[in-house]
């Protein structure tokens, strides 16, 4: 097969920052999907419904400057939770038609986390309220206590907090976001229908040793961190299973060049320039080009409760060069994963 067309599909969790880097990012993303889940980890962090529209209107004025494929663009907007959040925030959130989700971040655990959850009993309410109204739950999932070795990080959270909360709020709807681990996919593919995930190109291609063998590789580190190969594998597993539990969301999560390759470099990879080539590679070596479109195109809309896009889009068997860098705004730029290299498939 040298060229498959499927629906165009959904990014169910993307960073575009703010200002002059949005505007810089935004074009990549919305040429190739109809459609995302935007993450709230913004300075200050998207807490509001008001924010959230406001930020809608500006990322939707950049793809519409783009033009192209990307003036359709549909972004959905995520609210930032904190203990401070009123229940009658998930009422406006819902009420907006716009905002689709509402993101715990454990305070600490990521980029601009610090506002985020530290005790979960006291978001109960709130929770309450998501599970009532629909509202659905992204969640960071990995534990913050320096006790626990950052590769165990996920799989003590679902064990210690997503069990227990998926059990006390069956009727809320849960996506454990950015699975990274065979523990995650074991409890999602066993918890009841509420309960879901996103997997990032990323995880899904590379394990850790493409961040620490023979020289560290700054621009595969973000959180959760890259995985040993038996990880890796499950991943894989679940996202050409054919579940519609698992379903495509880059975590693309663009950070200037500087605040990468350091001595204490951000957490983030940026793919969207090159994400639905790479979950193609995955896809391929798995042998599930097939069911390429059910991950990328339908899972998500379904659980998330929106349409499907309704345009095609083609996958091409194609070499092309990853750009070494793009720029980021105000001088900066950015380092995509893959900088420099070759991919197989391209876009049309
Ligand atoms: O690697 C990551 N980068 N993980 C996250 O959870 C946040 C993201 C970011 O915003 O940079
Ligand atoms: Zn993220």
């Amino acid at each position: 097969m040298d060229r498959i067309e499927l629906l165009r599909p959904a990014d169910w969790h993307l960073h575009v920052r703010q200002g002059e880097a949005m505007r810089a990012v935004v074009p990549a993303s919305a040429a190739v999907f109809a459609q995302a889940l935007v993450m709230p980890n913004l300075k200050p962090p998207v807490t509001t419904t008001a924010a959230a529209l406001a930020y809608r209107e500006e990322i939707l004025a950049a793809a519409r400057a783009a033009g192209g494929r990307a003036a359709s663009f549909v972004p959905w907007m995520t609210l930032y939770l904190t203990e401070a959040t009123a229940p009658q925030e998930i009422d406006r959130a819902v009420d907006s038609g716009a905002v689709l989700a509402a993101k715990l971040y454990p305070a600490g655990a990521t980029t601009n986390s610090d506002a985020g959850v530290r005790r979960i009993e006291r978001i109960y309410p709130v929770l309450e309220r998501m599970q009532q109204r629909g509202l659905v739950l992204c969640v960071h999932g990995e534990v913050v206590d320096p006790e626990v070795d950052i590769f165990d990080r996920e799989a003590v959270f679902v064990e210690g907090v997503l069990a227990p909360l998926v059990a006390r709020f069956p009727g809320l709807k849960v996506v454990l976001e950015h699975v990274t681990t065979a523990e995650g996919v074991a409890f999602v593919r066993e918890a009841p229908e509420t309960v879901a995930a996103t997997l990032t190109a990323h995880h899904l291609r590379y394990e850790r040793n493409a961040m620490l063998a023979g020289g560290i590789r700054p621009h595969f580190y973000c959180l959760p961190i890259l995985k040993r190969e038996r990880h890796r594998r499950a991943l894989v597993e679940a996202a050409t299973s054919g579940s519609p539990k698992f379903f495509l969301g880059t975590d693309s999560a663009p950070h200037p060049r500087g605040a990468k390759e350091s001595a204490c470099g951000c957490a983030g990879c940026y793919t969207a320039p090159l994400a639905l080539p790479l979950y193609a590679e995955v896809f391929e070596a798995a042998g599930a080009l097939d069911r390429l479109e059910g991950f990328a195109s339908r899972f998500g809309a379904r659980f998330y409760g929106v349409a499907e896009s309704t345009e095609r889009i083609a996958l091409v068997r194609r070499p092309w060069t990853v750009p070494a860098a793009v720029p980021l705004g105000e001088g900066e730029e950015v380092v995509p994963l893959r900088a420099g290299e070759t991919m197989g498939w391209v876009v049309e």
